[in-house]
């Protein structure tokens, strides 16, 4: 085997492997389905998509204003709710507000 055959050799395999690279970041708010994000990250909390008091209470025809609900959602609150300020962007709490507000019972 020649020296720059070695060499090559030696090259591809100290190259790192791609397989290895993390996926790419999630796709920013707007292409996030939010009825289905609140029913997994939320759901086990605020039944009935929102709905219904569980271990956390009803939003549906929540009486708090906008910057209590983002406060709320971004920061938790002890003991009782995870803070979610890091896991989702400003928009994307936007849109949770918004799916709030936008709760209805059931049809029937
Ligand atoms: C581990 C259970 C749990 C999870 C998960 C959870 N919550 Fe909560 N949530 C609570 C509890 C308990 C409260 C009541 C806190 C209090 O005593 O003020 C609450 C309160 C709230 C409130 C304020 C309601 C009010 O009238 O005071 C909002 C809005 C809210 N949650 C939204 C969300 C959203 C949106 C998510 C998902 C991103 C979420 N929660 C996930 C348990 C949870």
């Amino acid at each position: 085997m020649s020296t720059s055959t070695l060499a090559a050799l030696l090259t591809i395999s100290v190259l790192p492997s791609r397989a290895q690279q993390p996926p790419p970041p999630a796709p920013d708010s707007g292409q996030v389905d939010v009825g289905q994000l609140f029913a997994t990250t939320c759901g086990w909390c605020h039944s009935d998509g929102g709905r219904a008091a569980g271990k956390g209470p009803q939003l549906m025809d929540t009486k708090r204003d906008d910057d209590f609900i983002r406060n709320r959602i971004k920061n938790g609150k002890e003991g009782a709710m995870p803070a979610f300020g890091e896991t989702f962007s400003d928009a994307q709490i936007d849109d949770i507000i918004k799916y709030i507000r936008a709760l209805k019972p059931h049809e029937g």
